[in-house]
């Protein structure tokens, strides 16, 4: 279980998490866990990073034991906002996957945001039963294509994320993680620039001074994701308010993973 007040988020200052979306399969699992395993075996980890994956939560069973103290988190990729056992049929409830040692869990993402029309209200209650839970929650928010093209990129981006500076406590807030995914740079290889990233990341900053202040805002902890891989990693850890990178489809390439975590480590320990 992640402990907030040995680890508070403030401090992380180096964020690499994985979210394998719908793939996977037990024989894919296995492979991967080999390579991964073998590879951070000699991996320099900074105790100031967090590195995770975020798994389909039918293999949670599969990786908890194998990554226990490994240097690698995990995570899930969706909760229930219920927090007590109840009539919520294919929910998974977040004391459940605390049994299996998830640190993080994904929240809001575009992909879900679309498909399932979750609500604002709902994806607060999901961040705050959590936290409740001891699990960090990393909140997604991003605009779409049409969106930008229509100029409406900051109004669409800073309301997303007032719903939670509005929504949850100030000492809650300070343990989520936010991510800036913009929707036309997922999985469609064409990533952010990261000047643009790191524009956005300044305006989603300036939300969180409004309720917080100029300093803690500061420390909120903002991810980009969207197309990052090992040979564009570098350019966002290099933006001054990018703190870590959610990565999709190159997560799933242990290899490539690995070196996504090491460059990233790297750059952030020379800023
Ligand atoms: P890709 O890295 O595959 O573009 O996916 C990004 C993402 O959606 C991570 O949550």
């Amino acid at each position: 279980m992640f402990d907030f007040i040995k680890n508070p988020v403030s401090q992380i200052d180096t964020w690499i998490i994985g979210n394998w979306k719908m793939n996977g399969s037990l024989l894919f699992n296995e492979d991967y866990l080999e390579e991964l395993l073998a590879k951070i075996e000699v991996m320099k980890f900074d105790p100031s990073s967090f590195c995770g994956l975020a798994i389909p939560n039918v293999y949670l069973f599969q990786f908890s034991n194998r990554l226990l103290d490994r240097n690698i988190h995990l995570g899930a990729q969706e909760i229930s906002s219920e927090d007590e056992d109840g009539p919520f049929t294919g929910d998974i409830s977040a004391k459940m996957i605390n049994e299996f040692d998830c640190s993080f869990v994904v929240i809001g993402h575009s992909e879900r945001r679309n498909k399932y029309k979750e609500s604002e209200i709902d994806l607060v209650n999901k961040a705050k039963v959590s936290l409740k839970n001891n699990i960090i929650p990393i909140i997604c928010v991003g605009e779409s294509v049409k969106d930008r093209d229509q100029g409406n990129a900051n109004i669409v981006v800073r309301t997303q994320v007032k719903q939670f500076t509005m929504g949850l406590k100030s000492e809650d807030l300070s343990n989520c993680v936010f991510a800036y995914e913009p929707l036309w740079a997922i999985g469609t290889g064409k990533s952010a620039e990261p000047e643009d990233a790191e524009t956005m990341h300044r305006i989603i900053r300036s939300e969180f001074s409004e309720v917080l202040g100029v300093d803690p805002a500061e420390k909120i902890k903002i991810l980009y994701g969207g197309s990052v891989k090992s040979s564009n990693v570098e350019q966002y850890f290099l933006q001054p308010g990018v703190d870590g990178a959610l990565v999709g489809g190159a997560s799933l390439n242990a290899s490539e993973f690995c070196k996504i975590i090491d460059k990233s480590i790297r750059t952030t320990q020379n800023k």
